[in-house]
């Protein structure tokens, strides 16, 4: 039997420093994230600036865990896989210096990782007989793609946001409904309460691309209705308001999935992102699948948002491809799916 392909892989694009042992791309040996969620909530928001300092904190740390309970050491270590973009380019900086400097200590090949080639790919830990071509939403905090797998490491776009992120939406309107940061998760949580139907915020249909998706107008109908509610003098229910508000982000996301599902002929989908771990949307999109005969695949929710296990998972089938990068490597914060 071959030996296994071991990565190191090392995130820090937002506000997660993570670090990941992955053997073959789907066997992870150890997952450790360090977030510093409770910091930026003070501010409502990631500090950039702060972001950047606290992963020059941890990453060492954090690496150093990440070997231990892997039981292994850098002599074990086939490549570093890291992520260069998209995201915040001083906590970018953080990670793909870090990855470089132990790549020259130690001569291990360093591959540099797009950060949605990332979350698409932490579908694969979880479902050793998942293998491309299946259809992918990956929907974060900064990013709304509807994704064509074609093979591994090769994608076509099928849509995207025109605005807001389905993420950065959920942020927004927590904050304006007074739930604070990180939105996502608080949402989900007070809507659990509430009731889905209460509000009709509008479903937007983007006419220019199929696919695409627009968030922007939803978190303004948001907005109105809170302004109107104070103008009335009538309470704002906030379960209410936050149950209807995802429902509509979910009804938006499933139309476009449903319409892509059948007119691809596509018949694997598989959800991604931060915004993924929404069990309400999980769900939506499972029974819709479920509806058309499509095999529904999802990462559990701590492998959708930010980790380095899926960056391990990613750069596995880049370094099998032969993509290797030089000590030249830096952040591209702009970084787009599909370029290098
Ligand atoms: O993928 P991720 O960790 O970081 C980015 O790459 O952006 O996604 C973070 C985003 C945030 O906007 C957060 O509010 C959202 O994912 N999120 C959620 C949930 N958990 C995180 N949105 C809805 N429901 C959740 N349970
Ligand atoms: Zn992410």
């Amino acid at each position: 039997m071959s030996r296994d392909v071991k990565i190191l892989a090392i995130e820090s694009s937002c506000d997660e420093t993570a670090a990941a042992v992955v053997a073959n791309g789907r066997n992870v040996k150890s997952n450790i994230i360090s977030s510093q969620i409770s910091l930026h909530t003070l501010y409502g928001g990631v500090v950039p600036e702060i972001a950047s300092r606290k992963h020059i904190e941890k990453i060492d740390q954090v690496i150093a865990e990440a070997l231990e309970s892997a039981d292994t050491t850098l002599d074990e270590i086939d490549a570093i896989g890291v992520t260069y973009g998209p995201g915040l380019v001083g906590a970018l900086l953080v990670g793909v210096a870090e990855a470089k400097a132990i790549s020259f200590a130690k001569n291990i090949p360093l591959v540099g990782v797009h950060h949605i080639e990332g979350h698409i790919s932490a579908n694969y830990i979880e479902h050793p007989h998942l293998e491309p071509p299946f259809l992918c939403l990956v929907v974060s905090g900064g990013h709304t793609h509807l994704v064509k797998v074609q093979d591994y490491g090769v994608y076509e776009i099928l849509g995207r946001t025109m605005d807001d992120a389905a993420g950065e939406a959920f942020d927004k309107v927590a904050r304006a409904i007074g739930l604070g940061y990180p939105g996502g998760p608080k949402i989900e949580k007070v809507a659990h309460e509430g009731n889905p139907g209460a509000i009709p915020f509008p479903r937007a249909h983007v006419s220019e691309g199929a696919y695409n998706f627009s968030f922007s107008g939803m978190k303004s109908a948001v907005l109105n209705y809170l302004n109107g509610c104070r103008m009335k003098g009538t309470e704002v229910i906030q379960a209410d308001v936050a149950a209807s508000f995802q429902q509509a982000v979910i009804d938006v996301l499933t139309g476009n999935v449903t319409k892509a599902l059948e007119e691809t002929g596509m018949r694997k989908f598989a959800l991604a992102g931060g915004v993924a771990s929404n069990s309400t949307l999980r769900h939506a999109m499972k029974s819709q699948c479920e509806a058309m005969g499509a095999e529904f695949f999802c990462p559990s929710p701590i492998l959708c948002t930010d980790n380095a296990a899926m960056i391990g998972a990613a750069a596995y089938y880049d370094y099998l491809a032969g993509k290797r990068d030089g000590l030249d490597l830096n952040a591209v914060p702009n970084l787009r799916l599909g370029e290098s």
